[in-house]
């Protein structure tokens, strides 16, 4: 995810390679990285912290204790124009309050993007702490802009969003899969009935996002008296398929919120 960022914050010009030091520990991926888009790189989190008025934090949630410690204090010493550097974390389930307990004063804004964002679809929800001001939220909203869309919720609502567009791509990948195998089933070579089921998916999401017709209208046009697609949609509700979906993003919800307390 770190890698998305860094490859279209160069292509989309909003970062001159020159102003980026990304830290890796690996050295076949430091050097992968700076062969590739042209970033300083270095194997320290603290001199890299100490030279950034931007930290953004791309790490496994696992090693966050650890990289924080390390980062603890930096802050303070880094003091560009009078300002804390803005950390900004996509660790998925690492709270608010303990990226502010690590990172005091500074101010902290939190996202969480979705896979599409390694293509430049991705939509992601940002929340802000109480001590970012608008210039970081503007800021948090360019950055994660490389990669696709964006929305603001606050924190509480962080958890909602891992269960929808977090977990979503799989469930949408599921539907893909499910489409693609009905094509084989009635008679479709694999390539093509994959490719059918994209097709639809992607097409689908497009007429939606650019009609702004409710869904439910779509469906409408779609099912004529006595025809195919009503025949198809009759067996999706005697499985249960709405409920199953609702019931898939709430379970990814609790679960969400498991694993952050
Ligand atoms: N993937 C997604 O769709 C997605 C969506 C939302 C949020 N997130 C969040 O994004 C974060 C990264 O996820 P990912 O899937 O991109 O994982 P990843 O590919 O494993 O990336 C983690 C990166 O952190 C590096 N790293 C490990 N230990 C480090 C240390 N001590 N200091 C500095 N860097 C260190 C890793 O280097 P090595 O590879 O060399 O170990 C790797 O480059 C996670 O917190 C995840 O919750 C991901």
């Amino acid at each position: 995810m770190g890698e998305a960022l860094l490859s279209r914050l160069i292509a989309r010009k909003l970062y001159h390679p020159n102003t980026v030091l990304v830290s890796e520990p690996q050295t076949t991926r430091r050097e992968f990285l700076a062969e590739t888009y042209g970033v300083q790189v270095t194997s320290d989190n603290r001199a890299a912290a100490a030279a950034s008025e931007v930290w953004l934090l791309a790490i496994k949630p696992q090693v966050f204790e650890t990289v924080a410690a390390e980062l603890a204090g930096i802050g303070e010493t880094n003091l560009e124009g009078g300002q804390l550097p803005v950390v900004i974390s996509i660790l998925a389930g690492v709270p608010l309050n303990r990226l502010e307990a690590a990172f005091g004063d500074q101010p902290v804004i939190r996202a969480m993007p979705n896979t599409p964002a390694t293509v430049g679809a991705g939509i992601t929800a940002i929340a802000p702490s109480k001590t970012a001001q608008p210039n970081h939220l503007k800021l948090a909203r360019e950055i994660f802009g490389a990669v696709g869309e964006v929305v603001e919720v606050p924190e509480q609502l962080l958890d909602a969003v891992t269960g929808l567009s977090g977990s979503g791509p799989a469930y949408v990948a599921l539907m893909i899969e499910s489409l693609a195998d009905g094509g084989v089933a009635a008679g479709l070579p694999r390539a093509i009935a994959s490719q059918l089921a994209i097709g639809t998916v992607l097409g689908t999401a497009q007429l939606l996002q650019q009609s702004a017709l409710h869904p439910a209208q779509l469906k409408d046009r779609v099912t004529s008296p006595g025809g195919t697609t009503i025949a198809g949609i009759a067996h999706l509700e005697k499985a249960g398929f709405r409920s199953a979906v609702i019931e898939a993003v709430q379970a990814s919800y609790r679960r969400s919120r498991e694993l952050g307390s």
